[in-house]
């Protein structure tokens, strides 16, 4: 079962006849890492986070922001090493075997398409702050938020889902010129948040500054961990990196660090908010309540009717905080930077998703009807379109903060796979050419699996059982149709030209060949 191994060097075949052209300096690397990293986590989650820790969020966002780090280390020597598509289902696979590779990609379908949906929510809440508070449009609750969190269904975030999938069945990809324009948009947003915010800062605020003790921090990191994920769309740029030992840490340690002082930064001015509360909303029995539930929903809606100003309760925690302290106009600019960069972190995550979903239904683990192209537009519409409608529901019916809980779930299952697999195969081919090394690695790689392991821990019991029978409804698949159908069960070893990015045209079958 776990010696099922894709041979190391038919995947670096694949690599080879790809042969990108190696472009991509330090300063490119640390913008697609911005790029991809700064989005609903800060822009959104701030609020879950406080409502979990109250002020100790700013701590909350160093440990998550470590445990990445860690898992970054890794991530960079396994994608310099095996620079295809896939990533940590494709490195597991070499590394490991095919069942852990399987659970790997069944995961990651927890991280991309749910986070998308995550971002998804994200976006719909500061859109509907703009058109409420700009252009004095009030929309029902009913119809912008999911059931647990006050309303019915969230079209605006079904919307933005399905415009996205649109766009990704069309074969839009992010240029490097739009990424940069965005990352300019939202750095310049929290730079305007930071410089208005943080000189009206009230140090009072911070206090008590652990309402919930250690176990609120470590939950809140829990969730804002969410904040940082995305970084692996730089290891994945491993290929096409100049001097990749040199410019890969920077690329990913930078971006985190960028992101980690930028997030303390705001956190700190949304806590010290004259005026605002960042302390958890509790029941009658002192009892912070649980975030995106109908409880902190109703407790939020009759706090609000008193006049109190409650970070927690906003699905728009930074706009909301410029409001309250006297730049209405800017928090509505603030809210319209939110808007036009959001949707590009929900293509990137619909865009993995959809990669995955394609390698692994190549690999014959999934139906071949998933990598199936479309004539015209030479994408994978089938899979692209069921990501969409998956994206769109979990949009529509479920609170943000659940989501990001639940893919967070699933990407520290696939980092600590990545941080295994790395010290595995120090091991087993200790002489390949590693284009970049973790640095000691015999101690990043535990401390990554440990933090990880931790903030799984961490996470609420919900996304937790969710994984849970994730993983069991996995294993099903698994034996009931995948293990007999793989393609290296089978003994098929393809070496694909077009691997990475673009999926390959359907070639016909050589005779003789097995077909799929
Ligand atoms: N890190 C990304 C975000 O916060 C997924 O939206």
């Amino acid at each position: 079962m776990f010696g099922r191994v894709k041979p190391l060097d038919a995947i670096l075949a694949t690599a080879e006849k790809k042969s990108l052209h190696r472009s991509l300096g330090a300063f490119q690397l640390t913008m697609l890492g911005i790029g991809a990293v700064i989005g609903t986590g800060i822009f959104v989650l701030t609020a879950e986070a406080a409502q979990k820790a109250g002020p100790g969020m700013m701590v909350s966002f160093i440990i998550a922001g470590l445990v990445c780090a860690f898992a970054a280390l890794c991530y960079a020597e396994m994608s310099s090493m095996v620079p295809v598509s896939g990533s940590a289902y494709t490195y597991s696979y070499a590394v490991m075997g095919e069942l852990i590779a399987w659970m790997v990609g069944w995961a990651l379908i927890l991280e991309y398409a749910v986070a998308a949906g995550a971002v998804s929510v994200g976006w719909s809440g500061y859109v509907i702050g703009l058109l409420e508070h700009a252009l004095n449009i009030d929309i029902p609750d009913t119809l912008v938020a999911g059931p647990f969190d006050g309303g019915a269904i969230n079209l605006p975030a079904m919307f933005i889902a399905g415009l996205v999938t649109w766009l990704l069945v069309i074969g839009t990809r992010e240029s490097a010129t739009v990424n940069a324009v965005l990352v300019v948009i939202k750095v310049s947003a929290l730079t305007l948040f930071c410089v208005l915010a943080l000189p009206v800062m009230n140090s009072a605020q911070f206090s008590p500054f652990a309402p919930t003790g250690f176990i609120g921090v470590g939950m809140a990191a829990a969730s804002i961990f969410f904040a940082y994920v995305g970084f692996d769309a730089v290891s994945t740029a491993a290929e096409e990196t100049k001097n990749p030992q040199r410019n890969m840490p920077i690329g990913l340690i930078g971006s985190l660090t960028v992101c980690t002082v930028f997030y303390l930064l705001v956190a700190a001015g949304v806590i010290g908010a004259p005026g605002l509360s960042s302390q958890p909303v509790r029941d009658v029995a002192g009892i912070a309540l649980e975030p995106g539930s109908r409880e902190l929903a109703a407790q939020c809606a009759a706090r609000a009717a008193e006049g109190f100003k409650d970070v927690v309760c906003s699905k728009e925690a930074l706009a909301f905080t410029l409001r309250e302290i006297g730049w209405p106009q800017i928090g509505n600019l603030l809210g319209l930077a939110a808007g036009l960069a959001l949707p590009s972190v929900i293509l990137m995550m619909m865009f993995g998703q959809t990669r995955i979903f394609f390698v692994m239904s190549r690999d014959g683990l999934l139906p071949a009807s998933f990598s199936k192209i479309h004539p015209k537009y030479n994408t994978p519409h089938v899979i692209t379109i069921i990501t969409g409608v998956a994206v769109a529901l979990f949009a529509a019916f479920f609170p943000v903060g659940q989501l990001a809980n639940i893919s967070n779930s699933g990407t520290l299952f696939a980092f600590a796979a990545v941080s295994i697999a790395v010290m595995v195969i120090r091991k087993t081919d200790p002489t390949r050419h590693r284009p970049f090394r973790t640095p000691a690695v015999w101690i990043t790689a535990p401390i990554s699996i440990a933090g990880c392991i931790y903030l799984f821990a961490m996470l609420d019991h919900k996304s937790i059982i969710l994984f849970a029978i994730w993983a069991v409804i996995g294993f099903f698949v698994y034996f009931g149709y995948s293990r007999s159908r793989s393609h290296v069960g089978l003994g098929i070893v393809e070496v694909h030209e077009e691997d990475a990015d673009v999926p390959p045209q359907p070639v016909p079958p050589l005779p003789g060949a097995p077909i799929d």
